[in-house]
């Protein structure tokens, strides 16, 4: 078993359910989780993620952090982050997670007052979430690339230099060794910008959002 083997999902819609599947077809187990008890959460990942296990919040890190590489994915609309008990991911007698920060800032949403000055200051959204998750090691990455495309483009077939490139962005060097073991195993060719403050080029209408993408266009914004 590779040391990816359980990964936990926060958030089981659009972008939750396709890293979900992309996951699931190179036989790493899933872990997801929304604002609906594991029962009727199941029923709907048999439609749009068969094969994942739906958990309670309080679960979703519990398996990654004993089993796996201790890594759990946030898939939840930013507005939303206020009703994600940091706690959640706080896992007794095991490492600190990783937390994978896919999430967007929307001019349109409301947020969190804590995100909100975070953006006020002009930093990346993920200087918030890193501050809100303060017992997780937060690593910006698969927010730039749309739900269509994480499923059509990851290719773990293909030789790296041919696959599509994404980029990450996080102040642990640690952390962002296993997201991009992770990345790589779901079929990109990870790339990594540097710190959290390097991410600003992978957030909306940045230079490298939603865009297909080679590793060389990467690396120019790399610090
Ligand atoms: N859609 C994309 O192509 C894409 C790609 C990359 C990144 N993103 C980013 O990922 C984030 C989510 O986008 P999305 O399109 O997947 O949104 P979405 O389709 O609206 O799904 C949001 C999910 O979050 C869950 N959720 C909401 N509040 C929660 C809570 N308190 N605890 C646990 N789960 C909660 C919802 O639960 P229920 O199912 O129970 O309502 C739902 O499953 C956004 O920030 C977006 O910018 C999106």
């Amino acid at each position: 078993m590779s040391e990816q083997a359980v990964v936990g999902v926060l958030g089981a819609g659009r972008a939750g359910t396709a890293f979900a599947r992309v996951m699931l077809r190179v036989g790493i187990d899933v872990d997801l989780c929304s604002t609906r008890p594991p029962r009727a959460l199941q029923h709907h990942l048999k439609i749009y993620a068969p094969g994942a296990l739906a958990v309670w919040p309080e679960q979703v890190g519990v398996r990654t952090a004993q089993q796996g590489s201790g890594i759990v994915i946030l898939a939840v609309p930013q507005e939303e982050l206020d009703e994600v008990d940091p706690e959640w991911l706080n896992i007794p007698g095991t490492e600190s997670l990783i937390l994978v920060d896919a999430t967007n800032t929307w001019h349109d949403e409301e947020l969190p007052s804590w995100l909100q000055a975070a953006i006020d200051e002009q930093l990346p959204s993920s200087y918030g979430i890193a501050g809100r998750f303060g017992r997780t090691r937060v690593v910006k990455a698969l927010n730039h690339i749309s739900h269509h495309d994480i499923e059509s483009f990851a290719n773990p077939d293909l030789p790296l230099d041919q696959r599509r490139a994404v980029a990450l962005a996080g102040d642990d060097a640690d952390a962002r060794g296993h997201v991009m073991s992770l990345l790589a195993q779901m079929g990109f060719d990870p790339v990594s910008l540097g710190g959290l403050a390097a991410g600003q080029p992978i957030e909306p209408g940045g230079p490298l959002f939603d865009r297909p993408l080679r590793r060389e266009e990467i690396l120019r914004f790399a610090r």
